[in-house]
């Protein structure tokens, strides 16, 4: 039988979600790889077991993560079966629909319809009452967005969800989305979005600073750009890295000379910082305060080990910060 270590919440940082009462620890696990159908079932259990043991009490699924769709939910609700669920007081467990789960036209994008049925779906794979977050995956321009907030407003009412947030949205986006749910007093408290010391999507449409100015948390999935800000690519593509073993989204095209002389550079940054490459990766994100967690995926308990590093990493110097963004071309 599972049993947490005694000090898992000295090894962690909380920080609180936008103006909420939720406290969401600065490290967190998503299953969206390395959780599916023919996955080895004992790593599985051993990285969500490492995370929690480190103080990562937050896990971020969603209805179509596997493959096959519903797999990474049916994996957790085994993992919280067999050991984990003494402990569901003490986890954030999160869940999302949005993108294309099953055939026909209420599988898919953000009716009320759709919404509904997919966590009831969610529920039963992971074996849970509720979930604590639940997430509109992505903007779904076919949907009023008055019917999407009114879905997950009543879902909270159903006491299905504890919270509320929405994924993909870009600013304007996340703006009408605050305004109705401000109208209906439902707890909406994160938006999930990509970002990286690649990917500056969210600075530059301007979300970082306007959740920041409003109250509304951030976590930022893909923080190491699946991979390939860590030692990972240096030395070739390994048979065990998720561009062979997985290769949906994080192909071997993106490994060019070009990128590999630019992780090389911030490698070498990170070398000074007494840090591995993905964690200052990690540190980086966190840097100003603005985001309430990095939402990392894992492939081995280790990688999870050497990404809470990042709990007590010192700040950035302007040296440091300027020979990043002159590392990636900015
Ligand atoms: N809302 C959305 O639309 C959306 C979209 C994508 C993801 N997400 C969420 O965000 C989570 C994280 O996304 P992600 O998996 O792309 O994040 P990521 O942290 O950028 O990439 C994870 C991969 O990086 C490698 N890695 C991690 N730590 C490492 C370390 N210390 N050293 C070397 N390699 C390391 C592993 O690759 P190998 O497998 O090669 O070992 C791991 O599978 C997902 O699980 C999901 O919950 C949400």
């Amino acid at each position: 039988m599972y049993s947490a270590d005694e000090k898992r919440y000295e090894k962690m940082k909380y920080s609180r979600c936008g103006r909420s009462g939720l406290m969401l620890p600065q490290v967190s696990l998503g299953l969206w790889h390395n959780f599916g159908t023919g996955g080895n079932f004992d790593n599985m259990q051993a990285m969500c077991y490492t995370a929690f043991d480190n103080g990562i009490t937050h896990f971020d699924l969603a209805n179509n993560y596997g493959p096959v769709p519903g797999a990474a939910e049916e994996n957790f609700g085994r993992i919280m079966e067999k050991g984990m669920k003494a402990y569901r007081d003490e986890m954030v467990i999160a869940t999302k629909a949005g993108y294309d789960m099953w055939p026909g036209p209420y599988g898919n994008r953000g009716s009320k319809k759709y919404l509904v049925a997919s966590l009831d779906q969610s529920l039963r794979r992971m074996g849970l009452d509720y979930v604590d977050i639940y997430y509109h995956h992505r903007p779904d321009p076919e949907t009023p967005l008055e019917e999407t907030v009114n879905a997950l407003d009543g879902i909270v009412r159903s006491g299905k969800a504890l919270y509320v947030g929405i994924s993909n949205y870009n600013k304007e986006q996340t703006a009408a989305a605050k305004k109705l749910f401000r109208k209906l007093g439902t707890p909406f408290i994160i938006n999930q979005r990509s970002y990286s010391i690649l990917n500056r999507a969210i600075e530059e449409d301007g979300l970082k600073d306007y959740a920041a100015a409003h109250g509304i948390g951030i976590i930022t999935f893909s923080p190491l750009a699946q991979g390939l800000l860590t030692d990972r690519y240096l030395n070739g593509i390994p048979e065990d890295s998720r561009i062979r073993t997985d290769g949906r989204f994080l192909k071997e095209n993106a490994i060019t000379e070009d990128t590999l002389t630019m992780i090389r550079t911030l490698r070498e940054i990170a070398a000074g910082r007494d840090q591995t490459l993905a964690q200052m990766a990690l540190s980086w994100i966190l840097r100003d305060g603005d985001i309430t967690s990095v939402l990392i995926g894992a492939s081995r308990p280790s990688q999870i080990l050497d990404n809470i590093g990042i709990v007590n990493a010192g700040p950035f110097t302007k040296e440091e910060r300027n020979a990043i963004e002159t590392a990636v071309g900015r």
